[in-house]
């Protein structure tokens, strides 16, 4: 089939019969340059990875239907990978980034340019790199204008990027290299951000503050984005409400909530008015700060910046207010589960007439796979820092997955099997237990390590059961799936019921989107129309867990038809 595939794909284009990647006229041409700049926060200044100097990075505005080329020249002395984060590359996989997965990476001094469609896709989505931990700092909003008004009612005065994230005082992706040595968990980090601005919360910050200016009466669309690395965070504005309109670049149907979740990796677009009346100093507390559910060090501080009312849009500089501050009261305290929980409850998709909701009603596949934190036990030859000196990993059915040195998407287009890469991910845990029972196996909390990939066939409709286990502690996962979207059909909490939980699932309008966030101690049910060809990475997207392991990469064969095959790779795909 594959060969098939190759050999029609250029002839089709010729007869210009309908091919997606090629449909629209409007190509939109960006230049990323990967480089060092030295930035402060906190008193602390060290060199960071950016696009262009800039942190956060650019952001990438597109329309829907645009072909969209982005130049990435790489002048650093490591390698790097940019992703499109949410973009569904339909077709062309080879555009999506992540290193080893689906492409080798961007070597120094080399250049390679991102070329694919944004196809069917209007919202707000992001753009980061996609190799160790350097996504910290290299990132960005990607948003993407719609072909159609906006279907939510409230005229809209302004958009407003949020972009949150993490600092680190010292250089992060030493921090990967140091846990990757020693089996030891990572530090936390020292800040959260709101667009690179800890704001003065944190000591010798009060100059780095975000204020955002509206008038009175307006409304607002705030963007947001989590781009932190390690923490879901909930987020608020004092004496506002959100009204949500859009997850994951997918329009909701709206409602209104104090606050948000959001998990690394998810966008969230809400509507705020401004129809408060502030005190004489204008402004209202904006804050954000992590939905803690690990038992290990985590990062627990707040960020805060300001929402300030002003009469004009005329621009004057803005001092952030003295101490002291007063945190919102309709922020959620750090473990707040039931607030997770409701707010995650109220997520459905619109489902109208223009945007249906496409969620399969039947599947052709299930995967059941229980994602864990693991113990390794330390080889006799070496000193391990984990937990009980062991070192710390994670997997998913009892597989860490380890990246190859060669991009897989390269050897399954020109059909290279190598025994290690192609064996079968297995779709079921090695033997049932209770997952969400108090550490199972205490005693032997050890994995497999492998680059095992799950294979379908173009077209299946694929159901993944994604089930928490209390390996060491339980955990809310946001796991990731790369080139396409997914239904997210159920949720709860312990151990799903194959028999019971499916009679419960939402078939009418489940929220569609690229991460979910697993539930502590639970379990999510997504369902994918496996309609994109090509090579997929599947992984939590709290980083440290990526580095340990959580993760897997699955194929999706190309179709009979060649508007169903992965396009060739380009001429300029970096070699390894
Ligand atoms: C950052 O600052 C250090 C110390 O001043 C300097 O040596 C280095 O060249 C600077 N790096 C960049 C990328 O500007
Ligand atoms: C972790 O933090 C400690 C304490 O601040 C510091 O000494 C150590 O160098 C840090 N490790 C890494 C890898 O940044
Ligand atoms: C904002 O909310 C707080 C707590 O509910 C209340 O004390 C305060 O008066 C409110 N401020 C304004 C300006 O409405
Ligand atoms: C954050 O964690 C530290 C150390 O674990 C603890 O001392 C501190 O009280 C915590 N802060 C908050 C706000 O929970
Ligand atoms: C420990 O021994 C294993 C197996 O012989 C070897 O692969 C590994 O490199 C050794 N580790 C160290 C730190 O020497
Ligand atoms: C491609 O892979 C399939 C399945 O592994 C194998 O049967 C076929 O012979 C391979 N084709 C080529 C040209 O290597
Ligand atoms: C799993 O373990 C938990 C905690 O010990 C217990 O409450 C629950 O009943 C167990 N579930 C099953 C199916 O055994
Ligand atoms: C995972 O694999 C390791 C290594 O083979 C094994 O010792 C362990 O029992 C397995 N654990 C589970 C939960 O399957
Ligand atoms: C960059 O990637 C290439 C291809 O995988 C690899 O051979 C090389 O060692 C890497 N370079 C660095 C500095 O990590």
């Amino acid at each position: 089939m594959k060969k098939f595939c190759h050999l029609l794909f250029p002839t089709l284009l010729l007869l210009g019969i309908f091919v997606p990647y090629s449909l629209s006229s409007t190509t939109r041409r960006f230049e990323f340059s990967v480089e060092w700049k030295n930035v402060t926060r906190l008193c602390y200044t060290r060199p960071i990875l950016t696009v262009n100097g800039q942190y956060p990075g650019p952001t990438i505005i597109v329309h829907e239907g645009d072909n969209v080329e982005v130049k990435v020249t790489n002048r650093v002395a490591i390698n790097t990978t940019i992703h499109w984060h949410g973009i569904r590359q339909y077709r062309t996989g080879w555009a999506d980034g992540p290193a080893y997965i689906t492409q080798c990476p961007i070597g120094t001094g080399k250049s390679y340019t991102y070329k694919f469609t944004v196809v069917d896709q209007r919202g707000t989505l992001w753009w980061h790199a996609h190799l160790s931990w350097q996504r910290a700092t290299v990132n960005g909003a990607f948003i993407i204008y719609p072909r159609m008004p906006y279907q939510f009612s409230a005229p809209i005065q302004d958009e407003i990027p949020i972009m949150f994230g993490e600092w680190w005082n010292l250089d992060v992706m030493a921090i990967e290299k140091y846990m990757m040595l020693t089996g030891d968990g990572p530090n936390s980090s020292d800040a959260y951000t709101i667009n690179g601005l800890p704001g003065p919360l944190y000591s010798c910050s009060l100059k780095d503050t975000f204020i955002q200016t509206v008038e009175h009466g307006k409304t607002y669309l705030l963007r947001i984005i989590n781009a932190a690395l390690n923490d879901e965070l909930f987020f608020a504005v004092a004496n506002h409400t959100f009204t949500v309109v859009e997850i994951d670049a997918v329009y909701t149907k709206p409602f209104t909530t104090k606050a948000i979740m959001i998990a690394p990796g998810q966008t969230t677009n809400v509507l705020l008015t401004a129809n408060q009346k502030p005190d004489h100093s204008g402004m209202f507390v904006m804050a954000a700060r992590p939905y803690l559910t690990s038992v290990f060090p985590f990062d627990n501080s707040t960020t805060i910046g300001f929402l300030k009312y002003i009469k004009t849009t005329k621009t004057e500089t803005i001092q952030p207010p003295l101490p002291p501050y007063t945190l919102p009261d309709n922020l959620p305290p750090m473990h707040d589960t039931v607030f997770a929980t409701k707010f995650a409850n109220k997520l459905r998709s619109l489902g109208s007439a223009d945007y249906p909701c496409n969620v399969p009603k039947t599947v052709d596949k299930k995967v059941f796979t229980a994602i864990s934190l693991n113990l390794q036990d330390c080889p006799a030859n070496e000193t391990c820092k984990g937990f009980r000196n062991k070192r710390f990993l994670a997997s998913m059915n009892n597989q860490s997955f380890i990246r190859p040195s060669t991009s897989i998407l390269e050897c399954h287009y020109k059909n290279l099997t190598s025994a290690n890469l192609f064996s079968n991910f297995p779709e079921k845990p090695p033997f049932p237990f209770n997952y969400t029972g108090v550490d199972p196996v205490a005693e032997n909390m050890n994995t497999k390590f492998g680059s095992k990939l799950l294979v379908v066939p173009f077209g299946t409709k694929l159901e993944i059961v994604l089930q928490d286990t209390n390996f060491l502690n339980p955990e809310n996962h946001p796991i990731h799936v790369h080139g396409h979207n997914f239904f997210v059909v159920g949720r709860g909490f312990g151990n799903y019921n194959p028999l019971k939980d499916p009679l419960h699932y939402n078939l009418v309008d489940p929220p569609e989107r690229n991460t979910v966030a697993v539930p502590m101690g639970g379990w999510a049910a997504i369902r994918i129309n496996a309609d994109n060809p090509g090579v997929w990475f599947v992984h939590c997207h709290l980083e440290e867990h990526t580095t340990w392991g959580l993760a897997m990469g699955f194929i999706v064969e190309g179709g009979k038809h060649p508007s169903q095959c992965l396009v060739p790779p380009p001429d300029d795909l970096p070699p390894c």
